[in-house]
């Protein structure tokens, strides 16, 4: 009996954690029946047999916290890879054990039950074992969440999903509610006129490609060609909490300065390809998203805004003034408010009032005279007036604005 455990959507990427064989020793992978290991900083994590990636308790950036986890051991920048217990961290002396009967149960420091496996087996598990190979399957219906931030591994606001119809897509969503807001991302394996041949399955598999597997068995090929072989590199593939879907390669031949290194990303450009809706885009409320030479985005607040929460660059920005509407200010709103020009950005979903045909003078006089207005954009003859919370901003050469 082997167990994938990838298949469950709490595996948010790559790794096997497979389950035959017997005996423990710390270099052939095979973890015995009862192994349990503790978050501490002396107990040795479960090695694959190649010592390629490890298994256990990862110390977290805060003191005597640590992440249940698997990550790349021999490589400089040991890249976490999956996560347990949703990403939540645990306190020093948590407990991770292998039981015959639910698979991997993880335990606080007084034995209470955070989190297990949740294989659903028809046999009990005879060992565990650390595979090499990692390579990970997405069934329908299957989705996967991006971190919450660099640093913090909760459920974040992107998703890659399956849909139970074929196409994968990428979507942000509401975190209390889960909502799913419009796909920024589509790959078209759904077929109405012919069901059988529509995407159900999504493969990385472990010789780096990503397909879509359709009904009819024909492979629908993310990863278009094979440059760097996974003889040679090893391969990831993250949502990262920027809501960019990216694969990368790390050559096996690594020095000091080896790094991750994209070989496509999707979407092309999300500041442009996000933002057809609810929500609040790439960035936060009021924020203005542009595309970095890293091909990720970069969140920036407008002049006479500043960010909410100071140590989240990626959300939303608050305005720095209140917008007043004494009747004192009725005919001088010209004296007391005054414009700065922006070039190339836009918002384009928070419009209320569309003036054609407009100048600039029309546009600036229209939008200082009118309490509501918090921006204006001009373009192609027409004057847009903007309502706050401003969402979907993007700065880029295509807004032409
Ligand atoms: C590791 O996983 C691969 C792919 O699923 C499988 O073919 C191989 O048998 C596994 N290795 C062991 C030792 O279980
Ligand atoms: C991660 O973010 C969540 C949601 O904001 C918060 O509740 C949690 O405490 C954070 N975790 C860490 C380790 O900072
Ligand atoms: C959202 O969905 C995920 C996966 O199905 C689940 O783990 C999470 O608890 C859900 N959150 C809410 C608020 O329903
Ligand atoms: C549906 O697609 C399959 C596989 O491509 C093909 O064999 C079959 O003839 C198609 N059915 C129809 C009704 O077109
Ligand atoms: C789906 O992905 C393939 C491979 O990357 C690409 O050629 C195709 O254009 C994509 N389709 C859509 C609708 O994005
Ligand atoms: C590291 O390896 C790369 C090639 O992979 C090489 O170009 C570079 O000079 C090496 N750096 C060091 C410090 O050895
Ligand atoms: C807005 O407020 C922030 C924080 O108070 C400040 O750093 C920033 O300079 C202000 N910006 C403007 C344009 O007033
Ligand atoms: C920002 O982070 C620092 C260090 O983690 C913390 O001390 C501070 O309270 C945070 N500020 C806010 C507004 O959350």
């Amino acid at each position: 009996m082997a167990c994938a455990l990838p298949h469950h959507p709490l595996f948010h990427f790559l790794l096997l954690f497979l389950l035959p064989f017997s005996i423990v020793a710390r270099t052939n992978g095979i973890v015995a029946m009862g192994t349990s290991i503790t978050a501490n900083n002396k107990d040795t994590p479960w090695l694959s047999p190649s010592g390629v990636l490890e298994f256990g308790f990862k110390p977290h950036k805060e003191k005597n916290l640590f992440l249940l986890s698997i990550w790349y051991y021999k490589i400089p920048d040991q890249t976490i890879v999956w996560y347990g217990h949703d990403g939540v961290p645990v306190s020093t002396g948590s407990q991770l054990s292998l039981t015959v009967d639910r698979g991997l149960v993880l335990n606080d420091p007084q034995g209470k039950e955070l989190w297990n496996s949740q294989l659903i087996l028809n046999d009990n598990v005879a060992h565990g074992f650390i595979n090499d190979t990692g390579n990970f399957i997405m069934e329908s219906g299957g989705v996967i969440f991006s971190r919450l931030s660099e640093t913090n591994f909760s459920q974040g606001r992107f998703q890659l999903r399956l849909l139970p119809e074929g196409n994968l897509v990428l979507n942000t969503r509401d975190i209390t509610s889960n909502f799913s807001y419009a796909a920024y991302y589509i790959n078209d394996t759904y077929d109405s006129s012919n069901l059988s041949n529509s995407g159900y399955r999504v493969i990385f598999d472990e010789t780096g490609f990503m397909y879509i597997l359709r009904r009819n068995n024909q492979k629908f090929y993310i990863t278009q060609s094979m440059l760097f072989p996974a003889t040679e590199y090893f391969h990831r593939a993250t949502l990262d909490f920027d809501g960019v879907f990216t694969q990368y390669y790390h050559s096996k031949n690594f020095n000091s300065s080896t790094k991750w290194t994209p070989i496509w990303s999707k979407p092309d450009n999300i500041c442009v390809d996000i933002g057809r809706g609810e929500g609040n885009g790439a960035c936060g409320f009021n924020s203005i998203c542009k595309l970095n030479d890293n091909q990720r985005p970069d969140c920036k607040c407008p002049p006479g805004y500043s960010l909410l929460d100071p140590n989240n660059t990626y959300g939303s920005c608050k305005p720095n003034f209140t917008q007043s509407c004494l009747e004192d200010d009725i005919n001088s709103a010209e004296d007391i408010y005054d414009f700065e020009t922006l070039i190339n950005i836009d918002w384009p979903i928070s419009d209320y009032e569309h003036m054609v045909p407009a100048t600039e003078a029309q546009c600036k006089r229209s939008c200082i005279n009118d309490y509501f207005c918090a921006f204006a954009i001009l373009g192609e003859g027409s004057c847009w007036k903007k309502k706050v919370p401003l969402s979907n901003g993007r700065e880029d050469n295509v807004v032409n604005r």
